[in-house]
Order: C-alpha cells, then sequence, then structure tokens
C-alpha cells in the first residue's frame, strides 16, 4: 500500500490508509490506546481500541520518537473530540497494522516546545533531533520559500545562476581567511572565499552581464547574534552596464516583490526605500546603520526583535572610500593607515577623483549599504573599472609591489574589455532571520558553528591523521603548556 501523508489523511474518510513517522505521544484512556503520530506534513491521531489484543499489547510498548508504520481506517471523530486547531483534527486512524521501523531512546530534551529555554550548546550538539522542533522546521521551509522565490525572481529579470569556485585564492573582504593546504603543492594554500567578490567581476569582463550565486561565503571573525563565525550565505549579484541606481532598484523591487508575496503580513515603512547619505546617518542617528522603525523595540538585546511586522528599509549611501585603519583591521596592506571601507574595487565617485592625492578621507564612494531594522542587510558598489584608478587604489592602502601582483589576474582582465559593472551581496541568513522573526542567524540555519566556531555536533573542528598532515608537508608546533 502506498504511504499517504498525514496532512492528507482527511481526504480518506473511511477508507484504509498508511502513514510513517514518529510517535509523538501516547495516551492510555483505560482499554483504549491514542498515539499521535508525526510525520513532516502534520500530526494524526492513531487509536489502538482493544479489540485486537495482540495489537494491543505491542502498541502499548511504543514509545516517544519511535518511527513506524501504521495502516488502518481513517474515521470522523466523534463529536466533542474534533480538534478545529489542526488539520487532521476531525478524523482518527483505527489501526489495523503496525509495523515498527525503529526504535528511539529518550531524547536529551523535548522537542514539543519552541526550545529558547534549552542550552544552545546542547541543542546544536544534537541538532538533527533540535531541527525536530516545529519552529525549527518552519524556519527551514520558510528560508527554502524565500530562496526559491529569489531564485524564480531572478531568472526572469535574466540573471543566470553561476557556481563560482570554493578552493580559491583569498579575497580581501577584511576578515580573516580560512586555508585549505595543498596535497598537490605542498607548502601552499587555498583559501575560502570571503564572498565571489573577484569571481563574479571576472565574469563581467567574461561578457555574462546579469550573474547572481546563492553564494557560500567563509570568514574567520568572532560570532555574534547577526554574524556567522565561520561561513554564512549571500545573494551575490553583479551586473554590467548599471549605474548605483540600478543596482539599487533592482535589489528594493526583488525585496518589495518577496514581501508582498511571502510576507503579506508584513509592512514595508516606506517605498521607494529612503535614502540616507553617510555623512548624515552618522550626524542625525550616529550609526550607519539607523533603525528607522516606529517602535523600534529598545529594550531588546538584539538590534531587531522578533514579534514586529514592520519592515524599516533603508538605503545609506556616498560612503567614504577609505577610513582609517584600525588595529582590528585585517586585509593586505596592514600597517598602513589607509585601508578601503567596503573593499578595495569600489569605485570613488567621478568627482572626488581629484582628492584621491590630496585628501584621500574625502573621497566619497560608489558604495551602498542596505539597513533593515537597524541591521546591515547587504552592501555593494559600483566598482572601479579603470586599470589605473584600481593601481592606485592599491598604492594608497599600501600595497607592495608583490602584493599588487596578486591580483594581476584582475589587473589583466580589465585590459582586455571590461565593462563598467557593479553589483550588491544582501547577506541571507540576517534577511531571513529578521523576515522570520527570530533574533539569532543561528536559529535560520540548519547546523550551525556555535558562538565559539565549533560544529558541536560533528566535533569539528577535529585533529587529523599524522599520515594525513605528512601528505600535506604540515607539521603542527606542539602547544606550549
Ligand atoms: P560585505 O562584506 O559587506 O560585502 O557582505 C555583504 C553582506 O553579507 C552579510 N554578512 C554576514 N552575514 C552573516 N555572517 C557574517 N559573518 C557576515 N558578514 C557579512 C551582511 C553584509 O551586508 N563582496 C561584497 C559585496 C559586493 O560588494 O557586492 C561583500 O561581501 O549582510
Amino acid at each position: 500500500m502506498e504511504r499517504v501523508l498525514i496532512k492528507n489523511t482527511a481526504e480518506y474518510l473511511n477508507k484504509n490508509v498508511k502513514v510513517c513517522g514518529w510517535i509523538n505521544n501516547c495516551r492510555s484512556h483505560g482499554k483504549v490506546l491514542f498515539v499521535d503520530l508525526r510525520d513532516k506534513s502534520g500530526i494524526l491521531q492513531t487509536v489502538f481500541a482493544g479489540n485486537d489484543k495482540d495489537l494491543y499489547e505491542k502498541a502499548l510498548s511504543l514509545r516517544p520518537e519511535w518511527v513506524v508504520c501504521l495502516e488502518g481506517t481513517i474515521k470522523e471523530r466523534p463529536k466533542g473530540m474534533q480538534n478545529p486547531k489542526i488539520e487532521t483534527g476531525k478524523v482518527e486512524m483505527e489501526v489495523e497494522k503496525m509495523e515498527v521501523l525503529s526504535k528511539a531512546e529518550t531524547l536529551p530534551f523535548g522537542i514539543d516546545t519552541d526550545g529558547y529555554e534549552i542550552n544552545e550548546e546542547k541543542r546544536l550538539e544534537y541538532r538533527y533531533l533540535d531541527l525536530r522542533r516545529k519552529r525549527l522546521k518552519k524556519n527551514l521551509i520558510g528560508r527554502n520559500e524565500i530562496i526559491y522565490f529569489i531564485r524564480e525572481y531572478l531568472k526572469k529579470e535574466d540573471f543566470i545562476e553561476i557556481q563560482t569556485p570554493l578552493l580559491s585564492k583569498s579575497t580581501p573582504e577584511g576578515a580573516r581567511d580560512y586555508l585549505v593546504p595543498s596535497r598537490v603543492h605542498p607548502g601552499k594554500f587555498f583559501a575560502l572565499p570571503q564572498s565571489p567578490q573577484q569571481y563574479k567581476q571576472l565574469l563581467m569582463v567574461a561578457g555574462i552581464e546579469k550573474y547572481f550565486q546563492i553564494a557560500p561565503c567563509f570568514r574567520d571573525e568572532a560570532a555574534r547574534a547577526d554574524r556567522s563565525p565561520g561561513e554564512f550565505y549571500q545573494l551575490d549579484m553583479e551586473m554590467a552596464f548599471v549605474e548605483q541606481e540600478d543596482v539599487l532598484r533592482i535589489t528594493e523591487n526583488l525585496l518589495i516583490a518577496l514581501v508582498k508575496k511571502l510576507f503579506p503580513a508584513k509592512k514595508i515603512k516606506q517605498i521607494p526605500f529612503p535614502r540616507i547619505t553617510h555623512k548624515t546617518a552618522m550626524e542625525k542617528y550616529k550609526t550607519d546603520k539607523p533603525d528607522l522603525r516606529n517602535n523600534p523595540e529598545k529594550n531588546n538585546s538584539q538590534p531587531c526583535g522578533a514579534s514586529h511586522d514592520e519592515l524599516a528599509f533603508c538605503w545609506i549611501v556616498d560612503f567614504p572610500l577609505f577610513q582609517e585603519q584600525t588595529k582590528d583591521d585585517f586585509f593586505h596592506g596592514a600597517g598602513q593607515k589607509l585601508a578601503p571601507s567596503h573593499h578595495m574595487f569600489t569605485a570613488p565617485k567621478k568627482e572626488d577623483i581629484k582628492l584621491l592625492d590630496k585628501d584621500p578621507l574625502k573621497v566619497r564612494s560608489c558604495q551602498y549599504d542596505l539597513v533593515l531594522n537597524g541591521v546591515e542587510i547587504g552592501g555593494g558598489s559600483i566598482r572601479i573599472h579603470d586599470f589605473e584608478i584600481q593601481e592606485k587604489i592599491f598604492d594608497l592602502i599600501g600595497f607592495t609591489k608583490k602584493e599588487k601582483e596578486y591580483f594581476s589576474h584582475l589587473l589583466t582582465a580589465f585590459k582586455y574589455g571590461v565593462p563598467p559593472h557593479g553589483g550588491i551581496a544582501p547577506g541571507l541568513d540576517r534577511l531571513i532571520r529578521i523576515l522570520l522573526g527570530e533574533n539569532n542567524i543561528r536559529e535560520v540555519i540548519a547546523f550551525p558553528l556555535s558562538g565559539d566556531t565549533r560544529d558541536l555536533m560533528m566535533d569539528a573542528p577535529a585533529e587529523v591523521e599524522k599520515k594525513q598532515l605528512d601528505e600535506l608537508s604540515i607539521e603542527i608546533k606542539k602547544s606550549k603548556k
């Protein structure tokens, strides 16, 4: 017999069906045993009435989270026993046949609550159980809906999704790289991309014109509520023959359409999204991530509280091209006074190019950030496509000849006909967490690393065999204890 999903069982009144899933709970009422069965689609009340003694006895041994397959007749529940809150609340199954597919030990924590009250390390250690929780399943489904919508929307807008390499060379975005040693080339390393920045620019040289990717990005930086300590996803986009206005419009239209379709109850505070210069933002709000909601939840420890249906987007534009380097900056050319405010491929505003030599900190750039409810959910820029200006920026941030060579592929590519181009990369985890009303991005990631950058479930990072290290020509320094 073919399996029926639980949410569809009500369509099979007085028919014999087979359902499979996990035991949600068992309740014994005298000679009747009620067993709630859960699958990905819902919960069904099943009844073992005792007329088949063997089956009834067998069912008494059932425990929560066992995986079973039940066959029986779908019946209307007696009046007064119906539960209007669930899809299958009017029916129940009179079980005639049961097969136990696997047994389960008592779970390390309950999965019937939203789980916020449970120690997070424990939840991450048993993430596959934590994900059985309704809230987290809903988040994964919500994430899928959002990504699916984005893919469809951008395809209609003529974008091509292209996967770029993960084993790559360092992309300086300001964080430390994750390095991957090469076995074939001892002493050499790949870097996992901090973003596909250089690849997407090279795709513009390749004539792709409209690129996007749901791109994994890797940055070795400290975790925060809105920052993954290891990897996160961007909706990475790049377009040729565009100006700032075009990038802002396309991104804005996509987000408005997404909210309207998937989150109709949410209200976007202002359309078009307000645009605020960096200077004004700093003067008026003392931050470049102002929270423009009517009722920002000030008492909340996180910048964006859950439980709120207001979405206050805004663009921050006209960033300075450079900022003074702080000791926390970590990028190539470190030790110099100037650091790029976004990244070193961001174009200066045409009218400010003349200030590059005289007063570089006054130069404004074609960088724009997208802010939602006080959180930076995206950043991008119009890029430099002039070989000489790119070299000049490298000089100003103090690149040595050797460091410049590091980008020779990009400079070479720019010699072969490069269209003006620009793009943006909304941080998907941040956007999704706000849309789903969560306070921490880990709640919308299936298998997140812990705050101290460990996979508590797989126990990674982990030591490796000496043989593996030998093959990589790597020796581990003995730690001083
Ligand atoms: P940027 O470094 O500003 O730009 O990153 C773009 C967006 O990615 C999100 N983000 C993160 N999300 C979760 N965890 C993190 N650790 C994290 N770091 C960044 C933020 C941020 O706004 N290549 C450029 C984009 C471009 O110029 O097109 C880039 O990566 O929402």
